[in-house]
């Protein structure tokens, strides 16, 4: 099966995590794109979802699904979103797609997550993706030289021509040479850095489920709250 079938699949499955008249969460990229288009085929059985992202927004609008802001909504049942990597714990790696300040706040309004992805994004330890942080432009630099000291070397991400720029006008630095091997302690330590928006460690808002799809089909993982 091809890695564009796994993603068809396990976007299907998690349609069985959607509550009748409820508010989805739903979050961002190729994986999440099969989840919408599933939830497409049942829009007249939800009330709506609240996005992660003006990409996802426009996909569940074109499917005549409404689209909630965060800031009207008090909680939300579930959230589902897929991930870079993920761990042994239900810990990720997020912000492949750029989204990953607005898919932690929408992933902190709901009681579950539901991460999506295929096996590959299965890790021992995170770090080998490079990890995405949303900066504040003017910070970037001095960012970059805090990753160094704990050996990671930070890229800025460009697209055509030019710095990223994300939904919230900010940049992204991309970061490789960590082992993450202490997510809390990581993602507490570096989103204090000023200039940092988010860090893409996703350990406070980690998975509760991880729906893994493979050849041999769906596996489903649950971990245990954050602590
Ligand atoms: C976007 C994300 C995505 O969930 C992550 O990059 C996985 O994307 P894909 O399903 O395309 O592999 O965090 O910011």
């Amino acid at each position: 099966m091809t890695q564009d079938e796994l993603k068809t699949r396990v976007g299907q499955a998690a349609l069985a995590y959607v509550l009748p008249g409820s508010i989805v969460g739903v979050g961002t990229g190729s994986t999440v794109n099969k989840f919408i288009d599933a939830l497409g085929t049942i829009a007249g059985q939800i009330k709506g979802a609240v996005s992660s992202s003006i990409a996802s927004t426009q996909r569940l609008q074109a499917l005549g699904i409404e689209v909630f802001d965060a800031s009207e909504i008090d909680e939300l049942a579930v959230y589902i979103d897929g991930a870079d990597e993920i761990d042994h714990a239900g810990y990720m790696i997020k912000g492949g797609g750029a989204a990953l300040t607005r898919e932690k706040i929408v992933a902190a309004l709901a009681r579950q997550f539901v991460c999506i992805a295929d096996a590959s994004k299965r890790v021992q330890t995170l770090g080998g993706f490079a990890l995405p942080v949303e900066v504040i432009p003017m910070a970037a630099r001095r960012i970059a030289k805090q990753f160094a000291a704990m050996g990671g070397m930070a890229t800025l991400r460009v697209k055509a021509g030019g710095p990223l720029v994300t939904d919230n006008g900010q940049h992204i630095l991309d970061v490789t040479g960590l082992k993450i091997l202490q997510p809390l302690a990581f993602e507490a330590e570096v989103n204090n850095w000023p200039g940092v928006v988010t860090v893409g460690v996703f350990a406070f808002q980690k998975a509760s489920v991880c729906l893994l799809a493979a050849d041999s089909g769906i596996q489903t993982l649950t971990f245990k709250p954050a602590s």
